[in-house]
Formats: C-alpha cells, sequence, structure tokens
C-alpha cells in the first residue's frame, strides 16, 4: 500500500499550511507551501482552524469544522486535520481496532508519520469533555471538482465531464457496484440455457429428476442475483447521498460567494427549485449514468449470444430497437420547452405558497384570503395546463413506441415459431430466444430512460450554471488586502460618490457625497425617510460598489480590500436586521461554535436584555425566531445590539438600531454603549434626537445630498434640515 504523504514544516508557524498540503499531496495535488502560506496567514494573529478553512476552500475543498468525540471522529472521511494540543495542527488518516484498542495513524507536520494509541491520542487531542465525553476539534475536508481542474483552468460548470468529478472520489465503490452488475448479470446468463436445457433435455427425454436439478439450480441463481442487487441497492445510496450532499452543498457555497446585489430581488422560489435541480442531476449521476454503462456491456454479450441462436433475430431485433429510439428522439426538443415551462411555473408556485404562510398575519388583517387563494388556484391552473402538455406529449410518445415494440416482439415471435417447424431451432431454443429478447429490451429501455433523464440533467446543469457562473464577489484569483491599514490610519474617506440602485437611468439614490469619517469618532447620520442613509452604510459595508467617486480607507481604495476581512471587523445592525431559528446565545454568538461565556453576559448587559433573558425558563438557551419564542421589536434590536457587542469589532454600523426602544431602555443602552464605542468608529442612523446630540459630527442627508455637516450645537444653531428634523424633539427635551 502507499504511504501516506508527509511533508515536514520549515517552521513552528507553518503546520496549518503543512498539514493542507498533506491533505492535497494525499488527494493527488502537490501545492508548494508558499501558496499555501499565503492563503493561510490572513492576520498577525497566525493560522486558525477558520483560515485554514478559508484556504482549503480556496484551493477547491468542501471543509466542514466539528467538536466531535472519538466514537464519531471513528467513522469520519479521512484524512483531516485536528486541532492538536491546543497549539498545533496534524493530519489523521486511518484509525484502526483491533483487539488492544484502537490505532490512531497521524501525519505530524512537526515529526512525521505516527501512531497512537487512543489513551495517548485522547491526551492530545481532546480540549473540552462534555456529558463525560472528551471531544477535540476536526476540521473534515473533501475535495470539490474545482480541486481537480488544472490550476487556473476555468471548469466548464455546465458540462457533464464537470459532473464526472463529483463521482471521481467513488471510484472504488463503483467500481464495487459494476462488480456486483457484473456477477448479477453473469449469473443471469446461464438462465437461458437451464430454461432450453428443461424443455429440450428434460422434456424431451422426460426426465424428471434432471428438470428438477435444474430447477434447483435456478432457485440458486435467483437467490444469488437477489443477494447481489441488495448489496448494490445499499452502495448506489450510499453514493447518491453522498454525491447529493457534495452538489448542494457546492451550490450553497456559490449562492454564499455572491454579491449581496443578487439577493436584492429575493427569488426564493426560483432557488428553491434549482436546488431541486440539483437532485436531479444526483439521481441521473448515480442511477442512470451507472446502470447505462453496465447495460451497454450487458447489451453486447447478449447480442452475441443472440446471433449464436440466430442472426436474423438478432437483425430484426436491431432494426425494430433503431426505430423506437428514433421515435424517443423526435419528442426531446418538445420536452426540453415542457420542461422549462415547468420549471417557471413551480418557481412561482414555491415563491407564492412562501408568502402565503410568512404574510398570514397581514392576509388576514386586510381580509384578502380569498383573493391571494385564488392566486394561489391561478398558478395551480397554469401548473394544470403544464401537466397536461406533458401528458400528452408522453402519450403519443408512448403509443407510437408500443407500437413499434409489439410489431418487433410480434414479427420475432413468428420468425422464431416458423425456425422451429422448419426445424432450424429447437422449442427450447425458441424460449431460450424469447428469454434473451426480454433481457436486449431492458438494456434498450434503459438507454431510453437515459436519454430522458440525461437531457433532464443536462437543463437542470445549464439553470445551475446560470448560478456558477455569476461573477464573485471576491473572485479567488483576485489579490485582496487581507488585513486593515494600521490603528491612525483607518479613517473612511468618501469623495465625490453618487449611487443608483439599477441602471444608469435609474434614479440616483446617493448624489456627489464628500464626507470623512474619522477614526475612533462617533458619526451620526440623519435624514428624512428615503434619503438613503441605509443605502450609504450599505455602500460603507461594501454591498455594492460605487457608481462613480470612491471610498477609501486611509490612503487605500476601499475596492482593494477583501471586503470579507471588511466585514469581519464590523459590527451592525440593519434596519431589518435577522434573528435566526435557534437559542439566544447562538443568535448572540452567530460565528462561534460554542459561546464565550463572559462575552455573553458582558454583551446582554450592555444592550440591556440580561434581565429578560434570565427570567426566561431555558435562559440562554430559549429558541427564538421563525419556529422559537416570539420577540417584541425592541427585544429583538436589543438582541441585535448584543450581537454587534459580543463581535466587539472596530467599526460599528448602526442602523435605527435603538428606534423600537422606549425612551427609558434607550437611555440606559446609549449610556452603556458609550462606553463600549470607546476606541471605536461608530456610524449611526438614528432619528432620535437622544442618540444623535452627543455624537461627534452629524451628517444630515436629505433626498440623497449632504445638506450639513456639524456637531448638535453648531447645525442647531444654523436653523437649517437639522434644525427643522429634531424641532419637535427639541422642544420636548429642552
Ligand atoms: N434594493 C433596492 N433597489 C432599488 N432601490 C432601492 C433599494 N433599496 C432602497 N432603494 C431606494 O433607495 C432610496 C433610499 O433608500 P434608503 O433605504 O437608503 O432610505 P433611508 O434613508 O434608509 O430611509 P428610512 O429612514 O426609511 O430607512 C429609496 O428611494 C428606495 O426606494
Ligand atoms: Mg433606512
Amino acid at each position: 500500500m502507499k504511504r501516506f504523504p508527509h511533508y515536514k514544516q520549515p517552521d513552528a508557524m507553518d503546520c496549518g499550511p503543512t498539514a493542507l498540503r498533506i491533505v492535497a499531496k494525499y488527494y493527488g495535488k502537490h501545492y508548494n507551501l508558499h501558496v499555501l502560506r499565503e492563503l493561510t496567514y490572513k492576520s498577525r494573529e497566525g493560522v486558525s482552524l477558520l483560515s485554514l478553512s478559508d484556504a482549503a476552500e480556496k484551493i477547491g475543498f468542501r471543509t466542514q469544522g466539528v467538536r466531535l468525540g472519538f466514537e464519531q471522529l471513528e467513522e469520519a472521511t479521512f484524512p483531516c486535520i485536528l486541532h492538536w494540543n491546543q497549539n498545533h495542527f496534524v493530519v489523521v488518516y486511518k484509525i484502526r481496532s483491533n483487539r488492544s484498542g484502537a490505532v490512531v495513524f497521524i501525519s505530524d507536520p512537526a515529526v512525521g508519520l505516527l501512531q497512537y494509541s487512543k489513551d495517548e491520542f485522547l491526551r492530545c487531542w481532546a480540549s473540552t469533555k462534555e456529558d463525560g465525553e472528551q471531544k477535540g476539534i476536526a476540521l473534515f475536508m473533501e475535495p470539490t471538482p474545482d480541486f481537480y481542474s488544472e490550476k487556473g483552468e476555468k471548469v466548464n460548470k455546465a458540462g457533464f465531464r464537470y459532473l464526472l468529478k463529483y463521482i471521481k472520489p467513488y471510484r472504488r465503490l463503483i467500481l464495487q457496484l459494476i462488480l456486483g452488475f457484473l456477477t448479477g448479470s453473469l449469473l443471469s446468463l446461464i438462465l437461458p440455457f437451464l430454461t432450453q436445457a428443461i424443455v429440450d433435455v428434460g422434456i424431451a427425454t422426460n426426465n424428471l429428476n434432471f428438470i428438477v436439478l435444474v430447477l434447483v439450480a435456478q432457485l440458486v441463481l435467483t437467490i444469488s442475483q437477489t443477494a447481489v442487487g441488495f448489496v448494490r441497492s445499499w452502495i448506489m445510496l450510499h453514493v447518491s447521498v453522498r454525491v447529493g450532499i457534495s452538489l448542494i452543498s457546492d451550490f450553497l457555497i456559490k449562492l454564499m460567494k455572491l454579491p449581496i446585489r443578487f439577493f436584492d430581488t429575493k427569488m426564493i422560489g426560483d432557488l428553491r427549485q434549482r436546488i431541486d435541480d440539483n437532485q436531479r442531476i444526483q439521481s441521473f449521476l448515480t442511477g442512470n449514468l451507472i446502470s447505462m454503462s453496465f447495460g451497454v456491456f450487458m447489451f453486447i454479450i447478449y447480442s452475441f449470444i443472440m446471433a449464436y441462436y440466430d442472426l436474423r433475430i438478432l437483425l430484426v431485433f436491431y432494426a425494430g430497437s433503431i426505430l423506437y429510439v428514433t421515435w424517443i428522439l423526435l419528442f426531446l426538443k418538445r420536452r426540453k420547452e415542457i420542461d422549462y415551462k415547468r420549471f417557471a411555473v413551480s418557481a412561482d408556485n414555491q415563491s407564492n405558497i412562501y408568502q402565503l404562510i410568512t404574510g398570514m398575519q397581514e392576509i388576514k388583517l386586510n381580509s384578502c384570503e380569498k383573493q391571494k387563494r385564488w392566486e394561489w388556484e391561478r398558478i395551480q391552473t397554469s401548473m394544470f395546463r403544464v401537466s397536461i402538455k406533458g401528458l400528452m406529449l408522453q402519450q403519443n410518445q408512448q403509443a407510437g413506441s408500443v407500437f413499434i415494440n409489439q410489431a418487433k416482439n410480434i414479427l420475432i415471435s413468428f420468425i422464431s415459431a416458423k425456425a422451429v417447424i422448419e426445424g432450424d431451432l429447437t422449442l427450447g431454443m425458441m424460449v431460450a430466444v424469447q428469454y434473451i429478447i426480454g433481457q436486449l429490451n431492458s438494456p434498450i429501455n434503459e438507454f431510453i430512460g437515459f436519454i430522458q433523464t440525461a437531457q433532464d440533467a443536462k437543463i437542470s446543469l445549464e439553470r445551475l450554471g446560470e448560478i456558477h457562473e455569476r461573477e464573485e464577489e471576491e473572485p479567488a484569483d483576485m489579490q485582496k488586502i487581507e488585513e486593515l491599514p494600521v490603528q491612525s490610519q483607518r479613517t473612511l474617506k468618501i469623495e465625490n460618490l453618487s449611487f443608483h440602485y439599477e441602471g444608469p437611468r435609474s434614479p440616483r439614490v446617493l448624489k456627489d457625497i464628500n464626507l470623512t469619517i474619522p477614526e475612533n469618532k462617533i458619526t451620526a447620520i440623519v435624514g428624512a425617510s428615503g434619503s438613503g442613509k441605509t443605502t450609504l452604510l450599505k455602500l460603507l459595508l461594501g454591498f455594492y460598489p460605487p457608481n462613480e467617486g470612491k471610498i477609501s480607507l486611509g490612503d487605500i481604495e476601499f475596492q482593494q480590500f477583501s471586503m470579507d476581512m471588511w466585514r469581519k471587523k464590523c459590527g451592525t445592525v440593519m434596519q431589518d436586521g435577522y434573528i435566526f431559528s435557534d437559542t439566544i446565545a447562538n443568535n448572540i454568538a452567530v460565528a462561534d461554535d460554542i459561546p464565550d461565556k463572559d462575552r455573553l453576559f458582558h454583551s446582554v448587559t450592555t444592550a440591556n436584555i440580561r434581565e429578560y433573558i434570565e427570567g426566561l425558563p431555558l435562559r440562554y438557551n430559549t429558541k427564538i425566531g421563525q419556529e422559537g419564542v416570539g420577540l417584541s421589536q425592541g427585544q429583538k434590536q436589543r438582541i441585535l445590539i448584543a450581537r454587534a457587542v459580543y463581535k466587539n469589532p472596530e467599526f460599528l454600523f448602526f442602523d435605527e438600531a435603538t428606534n423600537a426602544l422606549d425612551a427609558n431602555n434607550e437611555k440606559e443602552i446609549m449610556s452603556n454603549l458609550d462606553e463600549f464605542f470607546q476606541g471605536k468608529t461608530v456610524v449611526t442612523v438614528a432619528h432620535r434626537l437622544s442618540t444623535v446630540k452627543n455624537a461627534d459630527q452629524i451628517i444630515v442627508l436629505d433626498k440623497g445630498e449632504i445638506t450639513e455637516i456639524g456637531t448638535h450645537s453648531e447645525l442647531v444653531d444654523r436653523k437649517g434640515t437639522y434644525y427643522n428634523l429634531v424641532k419637535n424633539q427639541l422642544e420636548l427635551g429642552s
């Protein structure tokens, strides 16, 4: 057996990239250390599991970082990377159990290939103890098709060749599958001869014992065939589930790399439908492709046997089958059109159902149940119409193919019967011929099924290609700066910025904005509804590039930074912030697998929601969001604030973060936040005077333009837009 690869790390800091290099080598790809080093060292903090996983994904792995126990680890796909002694990374490539216990095989970048007993292994690997079980951290990695593609070569993701790469990791299983098919069919090859023997030898010589013997043989054959079939189904399920997960997971990876603009129009139905497309591809790959390649083999063998019995019959069979396949091919184009229609209607249907459920409150409040239901029914009608078209097509196709097939079979029966009468064939041979024709027919039917599912898969691939070919927010070949400029060089500067959401003719939402957001200061943005405040924040978060002008951080233009990195440094509370259907703790520590308790307490205290949470029976483990307990708007906002505080970033962007809170609550939170804001650059959008008043500078936006900049007292004295905006509150407040 081949030795598992090992590389030595040149430096203590290099264990992460070296471990990655070992795994890549195992999958047959050579990388230079410096390439991986560059990909992993995103920051000066050194390599973390997260940066390792980022780098692995960049070179085409699909990764999953998990905390798990030894038993679960034993079942994992090897090799995977383990966090070792809390300060090192190693690769585990095999776990073998023998009588004296488990042996773990490790490729350690610092040492070499090693073997550990379970106890020794756990001592180095396990970092926590949960429910009496020792757990450690592992990074699972599986190569995606991108991994195998040559460096720099763009993979055509709408091609079948790309698909084949999905089944490549399962070569061995597929080989077993083919072996299974082979044994099954070789066994079945004997059957026609047995049947012939019964008739020609057994019946002809009145030898019942012989017949019994042959029948027993037949029974044994059938049993073994069934057994082979069982094993085959298990392997098939295994491969198809894995391929299915990989396909959809790659789709999700791609989806998450797309710029936010893609999601501006939320096409829930469309995306859902495309995920279903993945399933079509999966069933094609794992079902039809494999059995088809095998059918071809069987077809050839049986053709030879048939030719041995009677060549004429074989030729008639061929002629009939060619006619049959041609007939089916004639319908393909229509089939494709109907499929596209079906896709569009189903996508509508999905969106509609989603809207019905999520909008139920509004539907009931406005008593528009009937209208909404009718809308749904109208979509059903169009679905029905498409289904009718599909059925019609199928029936036309079927009528023709049944006719062709029957004609072919009758002709063959006639020819073979005639041959028996004329003495060219024995009766037993005729029975055998019938059996063989049956066996020949099944690959033909499989082939037809194959053509159709291949067409389905092709259509689905095209549709998925539409997503896969979209430009990513940060294409892998683009060099981005992965670090913030040094302290005191982190002022945000906006120069002559203009922005519009849609085409160049659409109205400009921001016009000619010039603005400096000084480091470690609080900048407030105020303005009437629709004046572009949220839009400005989104530009600062790198969701959209400006149409004109530029944003820079320090002296470096914004576009040169990795926005992924930038957003990691930003804490945000957006106006339409989202609460996940998860526990409170996980909702606050969204990016951590295990929330840090101290930070959690600090964040809920700052957001002034600790009392509420601790009053709940399940406290921090209470489920909230779509499937959990409902929250009031203000509680929701406080959870969102706690999320930003927990992240503890250098930049903060708050968009109406406290507008749903009562004055007392707000005051409390603002005074807590005052302390938290120290040493951070803060941009906050607010209507309330109380939140804005203490800002270092206030920016007044009006219809996309900046009309005033200054501190509260300056702007009040000027008696301009700002004064008018806050006038009512001024009178109340002072
Ligand atoms: N995704 C979008 N696509 C097209 N236009 C948009 C989009 N989002 C916002 N707009 C438009 O941009 C303009 C500014 O919107 P924005 O959300 O920035 O306003 P705002 O100042 O935050 O208002 P509010 O105080 O009500 O939150 C609005 O006229 C809005 O119609
Ligand atoms: Mg807004």
